[in-house]
């Protein structure tokens, strides 16, 4: 089965070379094809370009079955990739949010054993089907919004068979949803009541019990600690991640959201894939994110959710880093994994612009995932997994006009999986 696209407004972020990440000042370029068409084989793209060099017998002889879609006044762009997220969970913490409102801060509200506990204690009794069923209707969610990859954490479960349990979840959730899927093992995402005091106990079941668990199920691609004050210390991340490493999983970690934890430090250090949150960056950590391979990755929706002070993104990208974008869609600090916000929150609360955060949350989030040979850009040979938007004016319409769903014929895998006008 093959798809033609064509008369396409404006096709977005192609890649002719295609690259692993982009950084720096060239964050705000991204090339753009007027008045296009996009081919797309089986699985693949496998041919775009301007409408005036389509010769449209040539694709449409190579193959016999081709759907012929017509996006007049409307845009094609790839799917958003989503590299953190939390949704495997079994309820929403909406009780917690207005303890917030009154005025708790999230630390408080965790040393009290609520927060990240409190989904832990439900998740204890959760079965696998439930929680299958729940996050496949998130997974349906942020398709519509146009995420087409996405990773997901297990943390919820803080004890062996409950972690366990996620992780099965998550694998599970790769072999039936058409989303890329890669999943995070964060065993070490708070301090179980009964260690606090002696935390280390906590740290030697996560490397000595979970993680070879994990690592023999074949249940995670990286591997997660939340670096940071009042949860994991330096000296546990760096012993978690090196444990990790032994095992061939490399780290995409949680860290400054709530101090200068040196959690950033920790992850350059053990070459993780990315380091998460980043509120607390200062000179010190731009330094060390310069010489590494490690993906600086934002998250607008908790900061925002929480009232946090913001990443300084400018900075960064004017210190010649990349910056990733991603929603941290989880029920405690980020129930939204609409990416589509996170576009308009980068450039409405972060002051970046289109361009740039459209680089963010695609091709730097596959990065941030591993799979930026595969997805996050409009690429000959890379996955067909995108979305045409409703007629819009301009790409910078996407950030302006937020809060409405502009992502209309879903694509996956080369496949029509949605079409939101119909519905
Ligand atoms: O990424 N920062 C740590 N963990 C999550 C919060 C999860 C929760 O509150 O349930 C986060 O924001
Ligand atoms: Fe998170």
């Amino acid at each position: 089965m093959s798809i033609l696209i064509e008369n396409i407004k404006e096709l977005i972020q192609v890649e002719k070379s295609p690259k692993l990440l982009v950084k720096g000042k060239d964050m705000a370029s991204m090339q753009t094809v007027k008045n296009a068409y996009l081919f797309i084989e089986d699985d693949l793209i496998s041919a775009y370009g301007s409408m005036d060099d389509l010769n449209k017998s040539v694709l449409l002889f190579a193959t016999e079955d081709v759907k012929v879609i017509d996006a007049s006044e409307k845009m094609v762009f790839p799917s958003f990739v989503d590299s953190h997220t939390h949704l495997v969970y079994s309820a929403s913490r909406e009780i917690e949010y207005i303890d917030k409102i009154r005025g708790l801060s999230y630390e408080e509200i965790a040393s009290r054993g609520g927060g990240i506990l409190n989904s832990a204690h439900l998740m204890q009794k959760a079965s696998e089907e439930e929680l299958v069923e729940s996050a496949l209707v998130r997974l349906k969610e942020i398709t519509n919004y146009g995420t087409g990859a996405v990773e997901i954490k297990s943390g919820y479960g803080l004890t062996v068979e409950s972690e366990l349990k996620m992780l099965r979840v998550i694998k599970k959730l790769k072999q039936i949803s058409p989303l890329v899927i890669k999943s995070t093992f964060l065993g070490a995402h708070s301090i179980p009541l009964k260690y606090r005091g002696h935390q280390s106990k906590y740290v030697d079941i996560v490397i000595n019990e979970m993680l070879p668990k994990v690592a023999d199920e074949g249940l995670a691609d990286y591997i997660d600690v939340f670096c940071d004050k009042g949860f994991f210390t330096v000296e546990d991340t760096e012993r978690i991640l090196e444990a990790g490493l032994k095992y061939n999983i490399r780290g995409k970690i949680h860290a400054n959201e709530l101090d200068y934890s040196g959690g950033i430090q920790a992850g350059v250090k053990y070459n993780a894939l990315s380091v998460d949150h980043l509120e607390f960056t200062g000179a010190a950590e731009i330094e060390a994110l310069l010489n590494s391979e490690t993906m600086p990755t934002v998250l607008p929706g908790a900061a925002f959710f929480l009232g946090m002070q913001y990443s300084p993104v400018r900075k960064m990208i004017d210190a010649g880093l990349p910056v990733a974008l991603a929603s941290d869609f989880n029920p405690g600090s980020s129930p939204s994994g609409n990416m589509q916000l996170i576009v308009s929150m980068a450039s409405i609360l972060y002051k970046m612009l289109p361009q740039e955060a459209i680089n963010a949350t695609t091709i730097n989030t596959a990065y941030a995932m591993g799979i930026s040979h595969q997805v996050g850009s409009i690429s000959i040979g890379k996955k067909a997994n995108i979305f045409i938007t409703t007629p819009i004016p301009t790409y910078e319409f996407m950030p302006y006009y937020y809060g409405t769903n502009k992502a209309d014929v879903i694509i996956l895998n080369g496949e029509v999986v949605k079409v939101n006008s119909e519905s």
